[in-house]
């Protein structure tokens, strides 16, 4: 099969028109089979997905090792052209806890110090913080990065879940090749200013969550058990009255979806690769399986009359519930 590509902002490398998050392989959704994690990073190179999304505290280095070690066990010509783009700076506690983030450039330099050694490569392509330290002017912890990068260990920097003001900032420090933000039909917050001031800076999106964490996967059911360490036990978009109002929009875009003859996944991240050249969604499958069905979002082609079907069947504002808990929605520099 052959995916087609995207440049990351104006400064960014070619990548994949979609990417693969890894992070459901390590943590946040309960387990996850770690062969059939691989397997799946195996099958992603297979098929030409060049970009690879992590973060150091994703299982505290397991989801790095893990990307390691499906690296060292691919073809050397799809290793090669594996790029990484890597979050750091979220602190973990040994129960699993998360104890704020840590910005500073001596913990900047830390962080990449020990991600290169787990991932076994000798740069990273594509390095963020996952969160903006509130402690820390942004200046400082993306000139951090930018000394990273004059030293070849890492290529480009990137941002995460930041608003206007802080990409504005960030831009005027060093170039930024993109903002990883959460970005879907359920998740609409960035198009007001974040998405127009990115592009104004020629600044690329990865989009995460374009699935709402498999809420709008079509595969979600209300009466599945989630793990008491999975992410959406907890999240407002899974509870109660919410979850049933957020899948009866699923049931609405299964319409849609069958008469496309595609599933509601492939509807959904194709709704997202349909916003513009400048969006890479990262897509956040564990199986191969998964992966399948989302890679064939790249072969359906959203017209004026399915994209008013889409709008008409889910609104900006539809989603019932915050996209995470309150404690963690003040972490959101993009939410201020
Ligand atoms: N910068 C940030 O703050 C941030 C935050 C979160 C994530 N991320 C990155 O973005 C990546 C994607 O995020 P996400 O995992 O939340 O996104 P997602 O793609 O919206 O959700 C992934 C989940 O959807 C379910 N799913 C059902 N059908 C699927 C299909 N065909 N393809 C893929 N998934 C399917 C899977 O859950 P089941 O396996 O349980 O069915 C999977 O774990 C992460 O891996 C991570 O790298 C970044």
């Amino acid at each position: 099969m052959t995916t087609r590509t995207r440049t990351l902002g104006t400064t960014g490398p070619q990548v994949s028109a979609l990417g693969l998050g890894c992070m459901g392989m390590s943590a946040l959704y309960g387990d996850a089979d770690r062969t059939e994690s691989v397997a799946t990073v195996h099958a992603a190179l297979e098929a030409g997905v060049t970009l690879l999304d992590t973060g150091d505290f994703y299982g505290m280095g397991h989801n790095e090792l893990l990307i390691g070690e499906a690296l060292r066990s691919a073809p050397a010509a799809r290793r090669e052209r594996a790029l990484l783009s890597v979050k750091f700076g979220a602190l973990r506690d040994p129960d699993g806890g998360w104890a704020g983030y840590d910005g500073r450039p001596a913990a900047v330099r830390n962080f990449a110090a020990y991600s290169l050694q787990r991932l076994g490569v000798d740069h990273i392509d594509v390095y963020r913080i996952a969160r903006l330290d509130p402690d820390v002017p942004v200046e400082e912890t993306v000139g951090a990065i930018a000394e990273l990068v004059e030293k070849g260990y890492v290529r480009h920097i990137g941002l995460s879940e930041v608003g206007a003001e802080t990409l504005r900032r960030a831009a005027a420090t060093a170039p930024i090749c993109d903002l990883q933000i959460e970005y879907s039909l359920l998740s609409r917050g960035i198009e007001a200013e974040i998405l127009p001031a990115a592009r104004e800076l020629g600044i690329g999106i990865t989009a995460y969550g374009v699935l709402s964490r498999g809420l709008i996967s079509g595969h979600f059911g209300a009466g599945r058990q989630l793990a008491a360490n999975d992410f959406r036990a907890l999240s407002p978009r899974f509870q109660g009255e919410n979850l049933r109002h957020n899948l009866d929009l699923v049931e609405a875009l299964r319409a849609i979806a069958g008469r496309k003859g595609v599933s509601v996944a492939q509807l959904a991240v194709a709704w997202v690769l349909s916003r513009g050249e400048d969006i890479v969604p990262l897509v956040g499958a564990r199986r191969r399986d998964r992966l399948a069905e989302a890679l064939g979002a790249l072969d359906v082609v959203l017209d004026e009359a399915d994209l008013r079907a889409v709008e008409e069947a889910v609104p900006a504002d539809a989603a019932a519930g915050d996209r995470y808990p309150a404690q963690q929605m003040a972490h959101l520099d993009s939410e201020r």
